[in-house]
């Protein structure tokens, strides 16, 4: 089944209210595709300003508190990002799950409490040059996906999956087209075996170190419905061409 793209940026740690006129340019020239769905996910701070200044882009969070409320100190709930404009967010990226030793419990949790909000959400995945190394890369994904795949699927919002081999996120390494099209089939099936017919709806994105450059191969290969950006997100000049390679043959010229 051929999806429509989804090209997601993950601004990290990066943005101030000066970057609020590069999220309104990356704004403008990405409604240039409307065959593909753009979103960026900036820091928790600057998602209402981010969100005011481009009524109608998708904004998202980079991660979400499983509680409802309480006592979490410096914690944002899904509530609260959907407050301030966001309309999804990233849970279970390898940051998180490695900075903050984060579980596939805890991530299935986040996922849970997000999409019952209203939020769509991204779920990372991804595994280690050592877990690659010995040839474990497919049954650590599965693995993952098994403990932190949300309960069900919400009929309004959208969960989508994002592979991300932490060795290839900020090394300027990607994954060979077979490698990656041999995780993404893996990661379908087990979406299919797990949600039946609405598996094979849901959107697999690659993430790690995706460029102008290498986009255009990623987007061709079987199961890739997506991307997740990181630093080639951050400027509307690296993070533009990336979405014209997601519009296709005929658009991309036009980067
Ligand atoms: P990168 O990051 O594009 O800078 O490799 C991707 C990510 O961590 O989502």
């Amino acid at each position: 089944m051929q999806l429509k793209k989804l090209v997601v940026g993950n601004w990290k740690m990066h943005g101030l209210s000066s970057d609020i006129e590069e999220v309104r340019e990356i704004a403008r020239q990405a409604s240039r595709y409307p065959e593909v769905d753009v979103a960026l996910c900036v820091p928790a701070i600057l998602i209402e300003r981010a969100a005011s200044a481009v009524r109608g882009f998708a904004i998202g969070g980079q991660d979400v508190h499983q509680a409802v409320k309480g006592a979490y100190t410096g914690s944002t709930s899904a509530e609260m990002l959907l407050d301030a404009g966001a309309v999804l967010t990233i849970v279970g990226h390898s940051e998180r799950r490695i900075e903050q030793r984060e579980s596939d419990c805890d991530i299935k949790a986040k996922a849970n409490a997000a999409l019952k909000a209203g939020l769509n959400v991204i779920l990372c995945v991804g595994e280690s040059l050592e877990v690659r190394d010995h040839g474990n890369s497919v049954a650590t994904v599965l693995s993952q996906l098994a403990g932190s795949l949300p309960e069900g699927l919400a009929s309004e919002v959208e969960l989508a999956i994002a592979y991300e081999p932490i060795w290839a996120i900020g090394s300027g390494k990607v994954p060979t087209v077979e490698e990656i099209a041999q995780m993404h089939l893996a990661i379908r099936d087990e979406l299919r075996a797990r949600f039946g017919e609405a598996g094979g709806a849901l959107r697999i994105l690659y993430g790690g170190s995706v460029k102008s450059t290498n986009a255009a191969e990623i987007f061709d290969i079987a199961n890739v419905d997506g991307v997740l950006v990181g630093g080639a997100s951050l400027k509307s000049v690296d993070f533009i061409p990336i979405v014209a390679a997601a519009a296709g043959p005929i658009a991309r010229p036009d980067s």
